[in-house]
């Protein structure tokens, strides 16, 4: 029951948690694009808003900006906040439950540090709350009149998490909770910020004073924010899924690269939605970062290199006989087999003898000759390309196993 109960929990709170994250950067993106688009009218003064018409549906829309707010309070008033608090409160569920709820398959990499998994959750938690101060903290500050300079601390901020959870978790936990500890900053800034702003400007209103400008810009300085640090967030909630972006020791870099590819690319639409032109360079920049991410994920790993003719390595170097000798044997033989059973065969198989597991791992079997020749291309990018299997190596699998499938890998 458990097994069966784990497996459609994770599944319904990432299906919860992927519609409420659709839904709040949809909103997030409309309202950008909308301000951006914005003519002024001849019925608001200018700098005070203005005016967007959009066709949508089989309907048009004639939608008002009114900065800081209208004259009176209108009678019905749309917030939108809740598709915030569910993506952050269903993520933060989804990371108990996956990283913190099976720890040893996700969490603890014991060649990096060996803690007991409350350590892990108390320290990814804790990271979760520290981050949010200290990124609060530099927008409090006089750095906050400066936007390069707060900028580049908010940069350096999450290339030192990333660093620093590189230093406790695994490959993988540590990017998910760099992407964690900025998705929380979003969240944060809605809760914490724009929300409370929009209240106090409200109050305001209704009590016939004018409420101050301050408020109103720096909720939309947070707004911004959120925007710019969108496409990264996702790359690290989905780099899960593709070990070479975190599985090198320098995946801190990667973090810190794809920071500014996101960024930049983002940069490109909002100019381009309030009619300030194409910025093309943002592209090149883009590609640049995401090309050297690439180029370290591959230098990072041996056999990659190997595999790319980059650096003939001394662990690759003995391949090429090998895999003559080997080019008449059957597609997978039995020294293969021998690792798989043993390494891996105990999760991926139709019924796994691995404790709450229900089904194989992602459909992925390796339980007879034809099934791990099948997935060969996933094995070379699983335990050869990347340590990514067995998860943190609970199997205990040795580096002249993993030469071993290189072997047979390279011989196909
Ligand atoms: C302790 C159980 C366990 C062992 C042992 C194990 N795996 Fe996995 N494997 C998993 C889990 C769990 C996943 C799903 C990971 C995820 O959620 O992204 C997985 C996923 C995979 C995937 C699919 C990856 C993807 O995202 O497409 C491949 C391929 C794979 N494993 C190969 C191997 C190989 C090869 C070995 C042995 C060297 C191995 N596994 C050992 C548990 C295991």
């Amino acid at each position: 029951m458990y097994p069966i109960l784990h497996e459609w929990g994770g599944f319904l709170i990432r299906w919860t948690h992927v519609v409420a994250a659709i839904a709040w950067i949809g909103a997030s993106f409309y309202f950008m694009h909308l301000d951006a688009s914005l003519r002024a009218i001849p019925a608001i003064p200018v700098g005070k808003g203005g005016e967007a018409w959009e066709v949508h549906g089989g309907g048009f829309y004639q939608v008002r900006k009114y900065l800081v707010a209208p004259d009176r309070m209108p009678e019905h008033l749309i917030w939108h906040k809740w598709q915030s608090y569910s993506t952050w409160l269903s993520g933060f569920f989804l990371l108990c439950w996956v990283y913190y709820g099976q720890a040893d398959l996700y969490l603890i990499d014991p060649a990096v540090r060996v803690i007991s998994p409350l350590t892990g959750a108390l320290i990814g938690i804790g990271a979760l709350a520290l981050g949010w101060l200290i990124y609060d903290g530099l927008n409090r500050s006089p750095l906050a009149n400066r936007p390069p300079l707060l900028a580049t601390a908010v940069f350096l901020t999450v290339v030192a998490l990333a660093f620093g959870f590189q230093q406790v978790f695994s490959g993988r936990a540590a990017m998910l909770h760099t992407g964690a500890v900025i998705a929380t900053w979003m969240t944060g800034n809605v809760f914490f910020v724009i929300m409370p702003n929009q209240r106090k400007a409200i109050a305001e209103l209704v009590a016939g004073r004018v409420p101050n400008p301050a408020w109103g810009k720096q909720a939309k300085n947070r707004s911004s924010h959120n925007n710019y640090l969108t496409l990264p967030v996702l790359f690290f909630m989905l780099s899960g899924h593709y070990p070479l972006a975190w599985s090198s020791p320098y995946s801190w870099m990667i973090v810190g690269l794809v920071v500014i590819a996101g960024g930049v690319v983002r940069h490109f639409f909002n100019v381009r939605n309030a009619g300030g032109g194409d910025r093309w360079w943002t592209w090149g920049v883009a590609t640049a970062c995401v090309a050297i991410a690439a180029a370290i994920s591959i230098a990072s790993s041996p056999v990659a290199r190997e595999r790319i003719g980059w650096t003939a390595s001394a662990e690759a170097a003995p391949v090429q006989p090998v895999s003559l000798a080997s080019a008449a044997h059957p597609p997978v033989d039995e020294s293969v087999m021998n690792v798989i059973g043993t390494r891996c065969a105990m999760c991926h198989a139709a019924e796994p003898q691995w404790p709450d597991m229900a089904s194989p791992p992602k459909g992925v079997l390796l339980d007879t000759p034809e099934h791990v020749a099948r997935f060969a291309s996933a094995i070379r990018m699983q335990a050869v390309l990347t340590h990514a299997m067995p998860p943190n190596n609970i199997t205990d699998m040795q580096p002249e196993e993993r030469a071993e499938l290189a072997r047979w890998l390279a011989a196909r």
